[in-house]
């Protein structure tokens, strides 16, 4: 078994092609443990971790605690709002103190994009990033994969068409970074307010059409509508952003028959995407969820030396 040879797990950005199927591989094998009766590993048993979360989560948080406990690491759970944070205290300072008891594996969301990065640089533990303001939120990108590969039965050529709210998504820049690694064509589509202004630099083709942006795809990915991360007026309204954008069977029907629809959640229905597709058979939507555990697993089973000791 090969090891992750990095500290951290910041962004898809950063991370080769090997890295990214050396740890959709290792997903596959934790897979297999979440379909047992009984799923519980002593993989992790005697390593420590911390969830800091300063921005809410369900899914992020759950499958990262989850996991913890199915690889029976032994993990303590801190929420921004009622941290230490409260009374002034830094990051660093947090983190630092939460160091010094044991905790090898930092795991946290916050809303500054590079909080992962300069909280990597400040202490020894590994960081994994769970979203770092509009910047990136890799293990979602790496879930995502990991649903498509399982379904597809590869990344390569696959057409992928991300719709929404591009510029405030820290997931469609994990996604892009990601599936262009890994030989798929990734295209976007959007209202122009809500385009990345480094556009160019994502290296992917951007449509302000759906129907255009879907035609032929093998995956359509709506996004949430960032509304934390927006300022006031990029369009007019919820109704119209649905009429033009939200998508349902008759707009993506330019798609492949068998093109797999996905959301990363929380979902707004009737917003982004219609309950019709986000219920229908072609969604993923939940399998996107259950290959988050096994993601995270991977994850923690490669940084923490798992493999190592074995
Ligand atoms: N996809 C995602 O990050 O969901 P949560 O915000 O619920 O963690």
């Amino acid at each position: 078994m090969q090891t992750l040879r990095r500290k951290d797990i910041l962004g898809l950005e950063e991370m080769s092609a090997e890295e990214i199927t050396l740890i959709l591989d290792t997903a596959r094998s934790m897979r297999e443990i979440l379909q047992r009766k009984i799923k519980k590993v002593p993989t992790l048993r005697g390593r420590s971790v911390l969830n800091l979360f300063y921005e809410p989560s369900t899914r992020t948080k759950a499958s990262f605690e989850l996991a913890q406990k199915y690889m029976s690491a032994d993990s303590v759970s801190v929420a921004g709002s009622s941290s230490s944070l409260v009374k002034g205290e830094t990051l660093k300072d947090t983190v630092r103190n939460v160091e010094v008891m044991g905790v090898e594996c930092v795991i946290m969301r916050h809303p500054v994009s590079g909080s992962s990065h300069y909280l990597a640089r400040s202490i020894e533990a590994s960081v994994i990033n769970a979203g770092d303001g509009m910047h990136e939120h890799p293990t979602q990108g790496l879930l995502d994969m990991f649903t498509i590969w399982e379904k597809k039965g590869h990344l390569e050529e696959l057409k992928v068409a991300i719709v929404g709210d591009i510029r405030h998504s820290r997931v469609a820049r994990s996604n892009i970074w990601g599936l262009t690694k890994m030989g798929a064509e990734v295209v976007v589509a959007g209202p122009p307010t809500l385009m990345p202004l480094d556009m160019e630099g994502l290296g992917v083709k951007a449509y302000h059409r759906v129907e255009e942006a879907v035609e032929g795809a093998d995956v359509v990915m709506a996004l949430r509508l960032q509304k934390e991360r927006q300022e006031s007026g990029l369009f007019p309204s919820l109704r119209e952003y649905a009429d033009l954008y939200g998508l349902t069977p008759q707009r993506i029907a330019g798609a492949r028959e068998d093109a797999l629809i996905m959301h990363p959640g929380p979902m707004n229905r009737g917003v982004e995407i219609s309950s019709e597709l986000a219920d229908g058979s072609r969604s993923v939507i939940l399998k996107q969820v259950t290959g988050g555990v096994a993601v995270r697993m991977a994850l923690l089973y490669l940084l923490l030396g798992g493999a190592k000791e074995e």
